[in-house]
């Protein structure tokens, strides 16, 4: 899938601005970005759901304009799906799924187990809780079989065991062959599954990487537990070098070049007690709040 200067305009809005983007087959691509950066704007152009203002995009090496020729290669979940609420969440899937030329009763039976649903497949989907129907929304997803998964926001509402599902259901739907585009905001969740991330703001990539590789190459962080973190900032503010945050009131981490020992007498010396330093695991979510904060402070300096 690729996109080249993809935008979406909502009168003075730029939703999406010139949006480029490559995801390949067999990869599990981590869409991020924070509330009303684009993400879902996207997904909807990409599925066909709105019209670009400009730029152009291929899904599977298929030009938007002539998407409809992909019909069951592409399997999608968009924000809240709508579903038929008086009936059953089996007749939900066989009225959905017969528009793109029916499903056997074995694959929704198998579908509805996949997603955990099994037990509640005859059960109406009025009465159904906000997970059960995002596990539904999935389930709706997959039927077709498609060699293209794109699900915005898949894990919202699930629970931990839901989660883990979900976790499970990714990895071995790429492990047979599956391409998956998903939007979160769960970054352990997108840690642990997704093979490439992008993150967008302001409708445009700020970064992007293969998962490994973009953990590998962020800086080395120390985390210090210590008795006071606000009086612990103030201290190493002046330490040449030296770049600390706080994270709770009594954890700080600091990035740069001092030694745990310097660091710890630093703090000593003036009156804070340190009760643990350990060095602190790059995960994706510090990648994705320094990129967000590093593009919202491009974005002050520069007025806009
Ligand atoms: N129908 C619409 N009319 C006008 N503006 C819209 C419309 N839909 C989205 N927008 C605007 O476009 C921008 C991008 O919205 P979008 O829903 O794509 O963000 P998102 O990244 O999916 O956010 P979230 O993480 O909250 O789901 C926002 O500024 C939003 O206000
Ligand atoms: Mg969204």
């Amino acid at each position: 899938m690729q996109t080249r200067g993809l935008s979406k305009r909502y009168g003075r809005v730029r939703a999406v601005a010139d949006l480029n983007l490559t995801v390949r087959r067999g990869w599990i691509f981590g869409f991020l970005g924070p509330n009303g950066a684009g993400k879902s704007t996207t997904v909807r152009m990409l599925t066909g759901l709105l019209r670009p203002t400009a730029g152009e995009a291929e899904v599977l090496g298929v030009p938007l304009n002539e998407r409809l020729s992909l019909r069951g290669r592409v399997g999608a979940l968009i924000e809240e799906p709508a579903f038929y609420p008086h009936l059953t969440a089996w007749r939900n899937l066989t009225l959905l799924t017969s528009l793109s030329g029916g499903c056997s009763r074995g694959e929704i039976a198998e579908t509805l187990e996949t997603v955990g649903l099994a037990g509640a497949a005859n059960r109406r989907v009025g009465e159904f809780s906000h997970g059960m129907r995002q596990r539904l929304g999935i389930a709706q997803a997959l039927l077709p079989r498609p060699e293209l998964l794109i699900l915005d926001e898949p894990a919202s509402g699930l629970d931990p065991e839901g989660l883990a599902d979900v976790r499970v259901l990714l990895l071995r739907l790429q492990e047979e062959g599956m391409t998956i585009f998903l939007s979160s905001h769960l970054l352990p969740e997108v840690e642990q599954t997704c093979t490439h991330v992008a993150v967008v703001t302001n409708g445009q990539v700020v970064a992007e990487g293969e998962v490994g590789e973009t953990l590998r190459g962020l800086k080395p962080k120390t985390r210090l537990v210590v008795d006071d973190g606000e009086k612990a900032l103030k201290v190493l503010a002046g330490v040449a070098g030296v770049e600390a945050e706080q994270v709770d009131r009594q954890t700080i981490e600091v990035a740069g070049g001092a030694e745990s020992a310097e660091l710890n007498e630093l703090l000593v010396r003036e009156g804070v007690r340190v009760s643990e330093i350990t060095p602190s695991r790059r995960s994706l979510e510090s990648f994705y709040m320094d990129t967000v904060r590093a593009g919202a402070d491009s974005e002050a300096a520069n007025g806009s």
